[in-house]
């Protein structure tokens, strides 16, 4: 197989902290290639976002850290947001139905999530120097705890996946969105991304920090803010800011 700018260089491990930690201590410590990825069958301290852990079950999931040379300014970093999102997004529809991108970067099916990602990039000046791109996609797990709503591609198609396959399948996707956003195609990112975006232009409930509303995501900001309009008035919204109902 042929990449056009990723270098398929995959580092297995059985048991690690996080994918996440194990790669950001690679870039500290070796000359390392565009591309390179720390797989798991376990973590024992995954990070999820908003300071959040990420607990799978052993052996069953895709667990795993790219390592990106993105060569961005940090005022497009949302840019490498929009193509991770997708290449995880073209991933999984290509099994499942009703697949959507929800805010910034989770994956769903059938409204429940499916995969979740976190970005951690290393800045020099107004650049982004590294990215490390931790990707958790949930396969062969069919329990998940009481409260959260996950699924997998298990309890969706009631089949097992190979995780090497289904590995290769996103690295190729991770190569065709990491080639767009290398061609500075950003409009076609962002169109994409809306295209699969969860619940844009339908009325939703939300939360903010004044209570609970109404309103309808309009959009991201070149931030990547989140765009609610309530009753005509648009606010931009961080991570942290705005929750679903
Ligand atoms: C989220 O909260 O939705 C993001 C979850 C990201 C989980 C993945 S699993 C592989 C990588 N290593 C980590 O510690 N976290 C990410």
């Amino acid at each position: 197989m042929n990449y056009k700018r990723l270098k398929r260089h995959l580092i297995q491990l059985d048991t690690v902290d996080s994918t996440n930690n194990y790669a950001a201590n690679l870039l500290k410590t070796s000359i390392v290639a565009n591309g390179t990825t720390v797989m798991t069958k376990r973590q024992t301290a995954g990070k999820g976002q908003r300071g959040n852990s990420w607990t799978t079950e052993d052996g069953k999931n895709l667990i795993l850290s790219i390592i990106l040379f993105p060569d961005l300014q940090t005022k497009e970093t949302i840019n490498l947001t929009l193509a991770i999102s997708l290449a995880v997004y073209k991933t999984i529809s290509h099994y499942l139905a009703a697949v959507s991108i929800k805010w910034p970067n989770d994956i769903l099916a059938s409204e429940k999530k499916i995969a979740g990602i976190l970005i951690e990039n290393q800045l020099r000046g107004d650049r982004i120097s590294s990215s490390i791109v931790g990707i958790g996609i949930n396969v062969n797990q069919e329990n998940f705890e009481a409260g959260i709503n996950a699924t997998s591609f298990k309890k969706e198609l009631n089949q097992d996946f190979n995780l090497q396959d289904l590995f290769s399948e996103l690295f190729i996707n991770l190569d065709f969105y990491m080639n767009l956003l290398m061609e500075k195609n950003f409009k076609i990112l962002l169109s994409r991304y809306y295209e699969r975006m969860y619940r844009i232009n339908v009325p939703s409930d939300f939360e903010d920090s004044s209570g609970r509303f109404r309103g309808t995501i309009k959009g991201i900001d070149e931030a990547g803010k989140l765009i609610v309009t309530r009753e005509g008035i648009s606010t931009y919204y961080d991570l942290k800011e705005i929750k679903f109902i």
